[in-house]
């Protein structure tokens, strides 16, 4: 009760984790690419979609549970993937894993988290997605792919819109370096964040890319550099059917924005398509991501499951998303933000955040189920519930 006077919404989260973590990592975390219009752009795209209230509905609590992939989740939103994430608080990985199954909510690990698949293993029930990188051989690829599947990932999310690192000016300006440097600069800034010292003394690892490492023949420092220049593949058509092939889970791809790609990626057999930009972390002159949404919807359409990200805010932002056809809404700062603002605390208390917040706005329209969202888009906005969507149009 006492955060949610404190910290009623993310904005408030970001605030103290602000505090708490040295500039680098916060900067990491935060930044977009260029100038950062990718984030505006996605906000203001957000902001527009508004919808009608309607009064005398009586009371309504909304159910909020959702199937995606077969699989029932509590709640219709989830933990994406963050590289790095164990250095932006150490353990955050685990936290995230513990917290997501105990909400029955997805929990995506990245491929370049500071944990590896089979440190979370024990505490993702299954709930665990694992986000993969395209490597640069096949034999790579096919040795990771059953060590993915042994610590309990059922579902692999394979990331297709880094093609190559992006210019992050703000991270850049925060003096930070793959690998991270310690020079007096970042050192003091750890200094001046005590509790996340003790974090990280108390877990005890040194933060590194711990799967990745053990495909990089250079240990220590060096393996950062080594990972990037050494593992990381260029996604093409060709990796994606080869990776369909191999792995017989769910896949997901994620940073799809143009429909036709989605189209040609179902055709494939790809089980779901994760709309997103990375919340301009990658190209920042592209369209609102959720702009794009309903016409992938259109041309995928009804039974393909869609997953959105970027720049989800409020729960509101979740129900825009719903509303304009997506089944699901995956999270990344804002889950960072919980964890290293309160620990596992801050986790649950995001998720109560954007529940509340959902069942309070829901409560306004007097609409019972996240499906009937579509049905009260304001006019300009107003689109058909997916149902309405042709098959495989
Ligand atoms: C610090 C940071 C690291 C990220 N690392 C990855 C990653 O390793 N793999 C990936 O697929 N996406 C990564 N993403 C993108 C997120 O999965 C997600 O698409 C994005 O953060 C959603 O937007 P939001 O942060 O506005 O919620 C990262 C995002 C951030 C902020």
């Amino acid at each position: 009760m006492e955060l949610d006077l404190s910290h009623p919404s993310i904005t408030d989260l970001r605030k103290t984790a602000r505090k708490r973590i040295p500039k680098f990592a916060f900067e990491y975390l935060d930044s977009a690419t260029g100038r950062e219009l990718g984030l505006k752009i996605n906000r203001d795209a957000l902001d527009k979609i508004g919808f009608m209230p309607s009064v005398l509905c009586g009371r309504t609590t909304a159910n909020l549970q959702t199937t995606i992939m077969g699989q029932k989740f509590d709640l219709p939103f989830g933990v994406a993937p963050v590289g790095m994430s164990g250095l932006l608080w150490a353990g955050a990985e685990r936290l995230l894993a513990k917290a997501a199954v105990a909400h029955n909510i997805p929990f995506s690990l990245s491929s370049v988290a500071v944990a590896s698949p089979e440190d979370v293993a024990p505490y993702i029930g299954n709930n665990g997605w694992f986000q993969h990188y395209p490597v640069n051989s096949s034999e790579l690829r096919r040795a990771m792919l059953p060590r993915i599947k042994d610590a309990g990932f059922h579902t692999l999310i394979i990331t297709v819109d880094v093609p190559e690192e992006s210019r992050r000016e703000r991270q850049r300006r925060a003096n930070l370096t793959v690998p991270p440097k310690t020079d007096l600069r970042t050192i003091l800034e750890m200094i001046r964040c005590p509790s996340w010292c003790f974090a990280h003394l108390r877990e005890g690892i040194v933060p590194r890319m711990r799967f990745f490492d053990d495909y990089v023949p250079v240990r220590g420092r060096q393996s950062f550099t080594h990972a990037g220049a050494l593992i990381r593949g260029i996604p093409d058509w060709e990796y994606l059917d080869e990776l369909r092939q191999e792995w017989d889970g769910k896949l997901i791809v994620k940073g799809v924005l143009r429909p036709e790609d989605a189209k040609r990626m179902v055709a494939l057999g790809v089980d779901c398509i994760w709309v997103s930009n990375h919340s301009g972390r990658q190209f920042e002159a592209g369209p609102a991501v959720i702009d794009q949404l309903p016409k992938i919807r259109e041309a995928v359409g009804g039974h393909v499951p869609l997953i959105y990200d970027s720049g989800v805010s409020w729960g509101l932002d979740i129900m825009r998303a719903l509303a304009y056809g997506a089944d699901f809404v995956m999270l990344g700062r804002a889950f960072q933000f919980a964890v290293a603002a309160f620990g596992a605390k801050g986790i649950d208390h995001l998720v109560h955040v954007l529940k509340a917040d959902i069942q309070a706005n829901m409560s306004q329209l007097g609409a019972e189920s996240t499906d009937q969202l579509s049905n009260y888009l304001l006019g300009e906005n107003s689109r058909p519930p997916k149902e309405w969507y042709g098959f495989g149009g």
